[in-house]
């Protein structure tokens, strides 16, 4: 007998809240009319969506593009004697694992990453990790070793470190023709010079460490879709290299590596990644950049012999994460910072 009398009561309870809601949102707008707020266009249609996100202004760019190195054009290639070593060098620094990765039909002596990975568009892309410079500044001495260097030992320390393998003989073909290639990209640089755009974009400092647990997600919202949840990247089918590299793991880049040290990373990533990412259109905010460093490096990869760098420990960057060092501060500041203490008291020291 209750029932149709509960329901009643129900509807009416709810009759009531609509209406009170209604008045409170015509309430509300009648008096930001009155307040002079301005409100959004009522508008959901495809075309405004896109237009609000082509409003969005564009990021800075990290550098002017006026002045900046410009790799020589391959066309121009026709008729130079050193042509076909200088295309198989090419090849190579694009093509790596297909020669000399764990499946290479050359030798099996590298983890299955390319050069170009990390030097992209074949070492020509600005701020793109580029060889602008190789041609113009080697041999020299390189405080790692505490050696003087030429381009042959410079690569085989990729081969021994980013691509965790073993060195290339200096007088094999292979070796020749990375070398003319490098030589010819940088053949307009002046010597001693190092041309604007050249290498790795400088993130700058933070005020705070850089910090794993942020840039984690960083990684599970920016990097993952390649470069996939275990970080192992995306294998080609026919197992030579990659489609998408791995960032960690057996098959990354060891210890001793460049990418290794948080500034080298967070630059490379910077002016580079996620993919389609510029310099004149970089994708991360400068603490994106540093924390997704931090993550990466904090998981496992391979490990190297270092005992043997960086004979003189001042000399050691303020990102090299293994002591001794001829400062105070701990391993774990040299790895994820704070690097503007460590940078002060170097230029205390040196002075
Ligand atoms: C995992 C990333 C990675 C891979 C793969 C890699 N490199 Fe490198 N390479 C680096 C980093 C990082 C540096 C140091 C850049 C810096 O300190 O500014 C570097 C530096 C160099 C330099 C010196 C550039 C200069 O201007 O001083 C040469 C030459 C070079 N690499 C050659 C190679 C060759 C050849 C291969 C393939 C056999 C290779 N690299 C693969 C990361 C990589
Ligand atoms: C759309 C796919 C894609 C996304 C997203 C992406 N990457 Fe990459 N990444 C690549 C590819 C492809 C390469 C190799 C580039 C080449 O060979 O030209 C690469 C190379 C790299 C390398 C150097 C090679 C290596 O294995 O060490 C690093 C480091 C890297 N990416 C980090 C990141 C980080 C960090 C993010 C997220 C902020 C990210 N990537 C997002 C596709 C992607």
């Amino acid at each position: 007998m209750m029932q149709p009398f509960v329901k009643l009561i129900t509807l009416l309870v709810a009759l009531l809240g609509l209406a009170t809601a209604l008045v409170g949102v015509v309430g509300f707008v009648v008096f930001l009319s009155f307040s002079g707020v301005q409100l959004p266009p009522l508008s959901s249609s495809p075309v405004s969506v896109a237009q609000a996100v082509a409003e969005i202004p564009a990021v800075k760019a990290l550098m002017e593009p006026e002045g900046m190195w410009i790799a020589p054009d391959l066309s121009n290639l026709e008729g130079d004697p050193d042509a076909e070593k200088i295309k198989y060098g090419r090849e190579l620094i694009a093509n790596t694992a297909e020669y000399l990765g764990p499946n290479g039909k050359v030798k099996a002596i590298s983890n299955g990453l390319n050069c170009q990975n990390c030097h992209l568009q074949a070492g020509t892309a600005p701020l793109g990790n580029n060889y602008g410079a190789v041609a113009s500044t080697y041999p020299k001495v390189r405080a790692r070793s505490g050696q003087s260097e030429d381009i042959p030992k410079r690569i085989n320390d990729c081969f021994e470190r980013s691509l965790n393998g073993q060195p290339l003989e200096r007088d094999s073909k292979e070796m020749i023709a990375m070398v003319a290639y490098m030589e010819w990209l940088g053949k307009e640089v002046p010597k001693g010079e190092k041309p604007k755009g050249v290498g790795i974009y400088e993130v700058p400092l933070l005020d705070r460490a850089a910090d794993p647990v942020k840039g984690k997600l960083v990684y599970d919202n920016q990097c993952v879709s390649c470069h996939q949840a275990d970080g192992q990247g995306m294998p080609r089918q026919d197992g030579l290299g990659y489609i998408y590299p791995p960032l960690w793991g057996d098959h990354s880049y060891n210890q001793g590596a460049g990418l290794f040290r948080l500034s080298r990373f967070a630059g490379y990533v910077k002016a580079n990644m996620p993919l389609g990412a510029t310099y004149q259109n970089p994708m991360l905010s400068d603490e994106e950049a540093w924390d997704v460093a931090a993550y990466v490096n904090s998981l496992e990869r391979p490990s190297k012999d270092l005992s043997g760098d960086w004979p003189d420990i001042s000399k050691k960057p303020m990102d090299h994460p293994f002591g001794p060092f001829s400062d105070d501060f701990t391993e774990e500041q040299h790895k994820f910072g704070p690097f503007k203490p460590i940078q002060e008291a170097k230029q205390k020291a040196s002075k």
